[in-house]
Parts: C-alpha cells; structure tokens; sequence
C-alpha cells in the first residue's frame, strides 16, 4: 500500500471542494512533519486569498479521521502525521508493485557487438537495462528482452578472412580473445592490399548466401555469443541466448523496408544513396539530416536495421512500450529513427522511448581507459572486481550500485576505492545492512513479533520502509533505477539508526520490524540485479 497515494487521495477530496475544481496534492516526505503538502499555497496564490486561511478550510474538510493528524504550519503548509497504527498495519503488509496498467515492453539493452569483447561502453546499458527488465516485469508488464547484437555489416569480410587464414570454420581458432582476433583482423586490412580486395569479396560472397562464408560468420556468431552470455552469468543478467536478435536477424526485411517507405512518399535518393530525410533535423551547416536506409553501393546499415526492427516490435510483437537503453550519443539517431516510425505510421500503439545514459570515466574526468589507452574490457573489469573485493558478490555489487546509484543521465566516475568503501551510498553498505540483519535475527531468541512503534527511530524505519512503493513507482515511470537505489540507501541509513539506538535482540518487536527491513532490502537489491553475500 502506497500510504503517500493514501493520503494525496483525501486532500484530494478537500481541495477539489475548496477550489471547485481538481487539485494536484503535492504529498511529499518531509523533515518538519512525516509528510507535507504546498497544495494550499498554491491554491491560495490563484484564488487570491490567504494561505493559512485556504489551508484551514482543506484541514477542516479533509476526512484524515484515524489516519493522520494534521497542522498548518508556516505559510500554509499542510503538516501531516501518520497514525503508529496506521503505519503498523501498513507494516503488516508485504512491499507490493505499484498498481500499472499491464502493458507489452519491448526493452533493447546491452547489444555488444561481435568478434568484440563486451567493453565498458555496454556495462551501462546491460546493467541499467536490466534493472529497468527487472522492474518492468515485477510491476506485472509483459517484458521482451532483446539483445540487438551487432552481428551484421561490412567488418564481417575481414574477420571471416581471418578466420580463413587461420584454418577455416574446422581449424583451431583463436577466437579465445576475440578483441585480439578483431584487432588482427584490422591490422591485416589496414596494411596489406590482398587482404583488404579478399575482405571486400567476402562481403559480397557472405551477403549473396555463400555457405563456407555463412558458416564461418555463424561460427563468430556462435562464439561471441557464448562469450557474451558467460559474461552475463558472472554479472548477473537476466539475458539468456534465446533473447539474441542480433542485425542480421532482419536480412530479409531490409528490401521490403525500402519498398514500404518509397510506397509511402518518404524515400528520396541523393548521392545514390535511398535516405529518409524526417522533418526537423537539420546539421551543423543547416542542410537536412538523413537517416541512410540503403547505402549508394546497396549495402544496409545501422539505420536500415533499426528500421526494420523498429517495424517488427511495434507490428509484428505488438509492444504497447518499445525502451531502447543506449547511450546519449546515439540520442539524435533514435529521435531520427522514431521520426521515420511514426512518418511511416508504425507507431500507432508503441510508444518509443530512448532512455540514454552518460559516459563512464576514469579518475581523471576522461573516458575510462586502460594504461595503455585502450578500452576497458570487461572481463578484466570483474577479475579486478574479484581481487579487490571480499568476495564477487561484493565486487559486483559494489559495480552494478555504483552505476545504478548515480542518475543514468551523468557521467560517472569509476572509483574503486568509492565505490566498494563500506559506508556511504555502496553496493557494500546495502549488502553490509542485509548481512547484519541476517546474523541479528540468527542470533535472536525470540521469534519476531508483530510491530510496536515506541522510539523516534523505531518510527522513522517504518516511515522509511513505507516510502518503497512510491520509490519503485518512480523508478518505473521515470525509467530511472537511482530511486529506487537511493531509497534502499535512506532504509539502510535508518535501519543503522534503530540499530544503534534500540537493543534488538530481546524484543519480538524490533526483531519483527528487523526482519521486515531484510525483507524490503532484499527485494530492492533484487529488482536492481544486486546480489546479497550470505555474509561479510
Ligand atoms: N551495437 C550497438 C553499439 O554497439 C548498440 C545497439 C543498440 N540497439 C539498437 N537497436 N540500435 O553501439
């Protein structure tokens, strides 16, 4: 139960009768009282009339009986407190999804890119993705994960060269390290002439349905997808093989694409190229921007892809929600994409969102890089996590919070020492609070029993434990997983408060109230992909 939706309701009520019209409530957790509204302010400023005197007539008709007190205080404000009882009962209750409307979500997270190891670029968009998946799917949506692997395009010639030189699909591969075979493969390309007209034929060979270069494109395929989901698994990710739906999954409905939006008026040529130029987006020097559905040499890129996979979800999967979680670089190509989808008439009933995130950077404000300059990959990232930590539940934690702690709009900067310190807001200090409250209620002798509210920090526990729903709420409807982060953050904080001042472990009470924070920060960590160490 939603105590802060319970009481905006009843204002609700009393303002729409004072004002004869609806009123937004403006509820929010405050330091002066449990709750405060500014709605009477507000109010007041339109009717032209006295606040405290427009607060005292909403105080007088609000039906509040058994559930709060309240008091004007200042100018106007509306203080409310909540009945122990009432916060007692809501106790009682386990922490449930905010009520949503089910809706089909479609949501397009990690998509790394074959024959390269997952880097630090993706880490952001695997791990919030899946916090939003998680979230999304406990809320009670249908959620489809798609995995928009980057395993089409021109590179294909040079790395399936490589492969050939190497001994061909049945040879010994070392695809072990698969940035080093991509870099090879780019070395060869860059340097020598052969290489380079044999990479090009291999292209065209591979797109023509040339089967010894299908299968040994299928064969990097295969391999990076088990690298992928192995890294998955390490991380904690929700993203199994069968949710891949890599680019070229969409080969076949790249021509029908073209035919579709020419159909439609939206195709013009130019250069040779076939692009859609939506309305509104202009370049630096204030020409049009096209979105390049077929290149002049017949080749497909990125757009086209897109395109084709943008017409899919919105038709074919019928998602009521299509989240794309991608970095804000790459904002301008969805608002483009999104353009088109709608031009084309797509998007009657999906609704198309970019969530966008920042850049991850080094101690030094620059892009994350490695000594040597170049980029972070992965699996180096969690053998360090490993070695730093206590443990690799500790270590990813102390990653996956870091990230998802900070609004996903920021930069972030990568701290070992911050993030995996064991007080502050950290994945360590969460999974510290859940441990301790494991050994407590191990250590107890008693059973925990229902709730008595006796002490100021036994009631700002409940208070804090009951702001959950609206924190998971608001992640949900602002794609933003730092509010539910920074709420588990504010229970953990009282929960050590109640700890230090209230002996636990001879009262059914506290222990009953102990037990209902484990329980609250556990699902929390869970909805945000956060593991929880047996103990520390
Ligand atoms: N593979 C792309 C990259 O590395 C990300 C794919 C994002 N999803 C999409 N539908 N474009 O930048």
């Amino acid at each position: 139960m939603n105590l802060e939706a319970l009481l905006a309701a009843r204002l609700a009520v009393a303002l729409e009768a004072v004002a004869g019209e609806p009123v937004d409530p403006v509820v929010r957790a405050s330091q002066h009282a449990d709750f405060q509204s500014g709605a009477a302010l507000a109010l007041a400023r339109r009717l032209g009339r006295p606040p405290r005197e427009i607060a005292a007539e909403v105080a007088a008709r609000a039906d509040l009986e058994g559930l709060a007190e309240v008091a004007i205080s200042g100018p106007g404000f509306l203080n409310l407190t909540v009945a122990d009882e009432v916060l007692v009962s809501l106790l009682a209750e386990p922490d449930s999804p905010p009520p949503v409307g089910p809706a089909r979500v479609v949501i397009d997270y990690s998509g790394p890119n074959v024959a390269k190891e997952l880097h630090v670029g993706h880490l952001r968009s695997t791990i919030i993705g899946d916090a939003l998946a998680r979230l999304l799917s406990w809320a009670g949506h249908d959620v489809v994960r798609v995995n928009h692997l980057g395993d089409w395009g021109t590179q294909f010639g040079m790395l399936i060269e490589q492969m050939a030189d190497l001994g061909g699909p049945a040879g010994e591969l070392s695809l072990g390290d698969l940035t080093g075979f991509y870099q090879q493969a780019r070395l060869k390309f860059d340097t020598d002439d052969d290489f380079r007209t044999r990479a090009r034929l291999r292209v065209v060979a591979l797109q023509s349905g040339d089967e010894p270069s299908r299968a040994m494109w299928q064969r990097l395929v295969d391999q990076s997808e088990r690298h992928f989901v192995a890294d998955y698994e390490r991380l904690g990710i929700t993203l199994g093989r069968g949710d891949f739906a890599g680019e070229s999954s969409y080969q076949d409905q790249l021509a029908s694409i073209v035919d579709e939006l020419s159909g439609k008026g939206l195709i013009v040529e130019s250069e040779g190229a076939l692009c859609v130029f939506p309305a509104g987006f202009t370049g630096r020097d204030g020409e049009p921007l096209p979105l390049i559905v077929r290149k002049s040499d017949g080749g497909f890129g990125y757009a086209a892809t897109d395109l084709a996979a943008l017409r899919h979800r919105a038709l074919d999967l019928k998602a009521d929600q299509l989240l794309y979680v991608v970095g804000a670089p790459q904002s301008t190509h969805f608002r483009m994409l999104f353009a088109v989808g709608r031009d084309a008439g797509w998007l009657t009933r999906a609704m198309p969102e970019h969530i966008g995130f920042g850049s991850v950077l080094g101690p030094d404000g620059k892009m994350l890089r490695t000594r040597s300059g170049g980029t972070v990959k992965l699996a180096d990232l969690l053998d360090e996590a490993d070695a730093r930590a206590t443990s690799p539940a500790v270590g990813i934690g102390a990653i996956k919070y870091a990230d998802l702690s900070s609004d996903r709009r920021s930069d972030y900067v990568f701290d070992w020492d911050r993030m995996l310190a064991a007080t502050g807001n950290t994945g360590p200090y969460l999974q510290y609070a859940v441990a301790r409250i494991r050994s407590v209620l191990a250590r107890a002798a008693h059973a925990p029993g229902p709730v008595v509210l006796d002490d100021p920090a036994e009631r700002r526990l409940a208070l804090t434990l009951l702001g959950f729903q609206p924190a998971a709420a608001a992640a949900i409807e602002h794609r933003e997983p730092h509010r539910l982060a920074v709420h588990l953050h504010e229970v953990a904080v009282a929960f050590s408060a109640f700890y230090e001042k209230c002996p636990i472990l001879s009262s059914p009470s506290r222990l009953g109230l102990t037990a209902r924070t484990g329980r609250t920060l556990r699902l929390g960590l869970d909805l945000l992909g956060i593991p929880v160490p047996e103990r520390m």
